[in-house]
């Protein structure tokens, strides 16, 4: 079979890297894909978000399955054209991603159907949410309502801060549209985790637990980044956690989208945050997290293509999800500046070394191929994973694996999976 991965970056070679193994599938395409990637698919130079040329590429190469790896074209309904077309895509629809691409949409829906989150109110105007602001209390959180990659949450001190917020956020666009609605909502204290899930519109099997670390800099300082580095599974997800979560947030969230005649099929990642009154949800994303997906897939017994077509054939139920009974870990080598300014094109040396090894992955991000040279191409340019018996053994991996890759104004955490030695 002829499988097409949509997007370019180390989720999309994590995912690429679990297609390649399936015994089902003959040859895979991605779009755009970058340097990493080209080792296992065929890249073609079409961008994630020009949907006739996939639709039109995904029809002349007889793709039997396309995947969508980013929240953009999800959101965007690329499935829907995939889907119009004649053609089989793994993802939720567009009725179905606003999950993702609606923060008030999200936070609406947990409210009417008693999932549990923070508390909030929702704005469409700068004036009655600095209104609201003057008698809250802080700290307090501003979310944007749309897509700002990851970055269009501002937690604010006190009401001067939260003032600058609704600026950057309503007034001067900082992240487009997506600031066209804001969701104000209550500061929580406690341990996050990301539990992924497959969904096939009624059923859900959730994956085995990640934590991701968003800030740029060593002790969580620093700007928020689109990821550093991840280890799973999370020793604070524990047996009480999933219960709760299985009982109040899971399948309710499923039976919810179902509710509203926007049944989702394909990944549900729950960004959660365990308080001391509970796991709350901080956000969903309607597609497999980035870095979380290179350290959940190496572990996944399961043939990707069968549980994906599953969740499109709504035949989830006879899936028996497996994860290794071991512990990866994921440091992202980004370049120095990172998520502000760095400059590119630097040779990546060293790559070699991963060739053949089971248990050591090079994912690449922003990576591209210059004459026989990689050089990188993005903030984040590897993301490099390990796999061990246990997280302190995978974390041990990994931050060695991390020596064999070198180039100019190569710089990682130093931290990723310190927390688990307070486990
Ligand atoms: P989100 O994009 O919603 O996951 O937010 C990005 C990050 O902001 C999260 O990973 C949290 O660290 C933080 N965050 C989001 N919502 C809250 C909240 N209600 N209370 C405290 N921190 C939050
Ligand atoms: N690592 C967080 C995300 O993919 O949104």
């Amino acid at each position: 079979m002829k499988v097409l991965i949509v997007g370019s970056g180390g989720r999309e070679h994590a995912i690429a890297y679990s297609v390649a193994k399936s015994k089902r599938v003959d040859k895979i395409y991605c779009a755009p894909g970058n340097a990493g990637i080209g080792l296992l698919a065929q890249c073609v130079p079409i961008g994630a978000m020009e949907f006739d040329k996939i639709v039109a590429f995904a029809k002349e190469k007889e793709i039997d399955l396309t995947i969508v790896g980013m929240d953009d074209p999800l959101v965007g309904g690329l499935v829907d054209e995939l889907e119009a077309a004649g053609l089989r895509a793994f993802g939720p629809r567009k009725n179905a991603a606003i999950l993702e691409g609606s923060k008030a949409f999200s936070k609406d829906l947990m409210k009417k159907y008693q999932i549990p989150t923070a508390a909030y109110e929702t704005f469409d105007c700068a004036e009655k949410a600095l209104e609201y602001l003057k008698t809250a209390s802080f700290p307090i959180v501003l979310k944007a309502d749309g897509l700002a990659l990851g970055k269009g949450v501002l937690i604010c001190q006190d009401l001067g801060q939260a003032r600058d917020g609704v600026k950057a956020i309503m007034e001067d666009k900082q992240f487009g549209s997506a600031g066209n609605r804001l969701v104000v909502e209550e500061f929580l204290t406690g341990r996050e985790v990301s539990v992924l899930s497959y969904v096939d519109g009624k059923t859900i099997k959730t994956m085995t637990s990640a934590q991701d670390h968003k800030r740029a800099k060593d002790g969580d300082e620093g700007l928020n980044t689109g990821g550093m580095g991840t280890f799973s599974p999370s020793p604070f997800y524990t047996k009480e956690v999933d219960q709760f979560c299985r009982e109040h947030i899971y399948q309710a969230t499923v039976d919810a989208m179902a509710a509203e005649g926007r049944p989702f099929k394909g990944i549900i990642f729950f960004g959660l945050m365990l308080t001391e009154k509970g796991p709350r949800v901080l956000e969903y994303n309607a597609r497999f997290g980035d870095p979380e997906a290179q350290v959940v897939l190496p572990r996944m017994k399961n043939d990707i293509i069968e549980v994906m077509e599953a969740c499109i054939d709504g035949k989830l139920d006879q899936i028996d999800l497996q994860f290794e009974d071991n512990a990866a870990v994921c440091v992202v080598l980004a370049s120095e500046g990172y998520p502000v300014k760095y400059e590119k094109g630097f040779v990546i040396k060293g790559l070699e070394r991963f060739e053949g090894e089971d248990c050591y992955f090079c994912f690449h991000a922003g990576t591209k191929k210059v004459g026989d040279d990689i050089v990188t191409n993005g903030g984040r340019v590897l993301g490099i994973t390990a796999k061990g018996r246990d997280l302190k053994q995978a974390r041990e991996n990994a931050y060695q694996a991390t020596q064999w890759v070198t180039f100019e104004n190569k710089y990682m955490r130093h931290d990723i999976g310190k927390a688990i030695d307070e486990a």
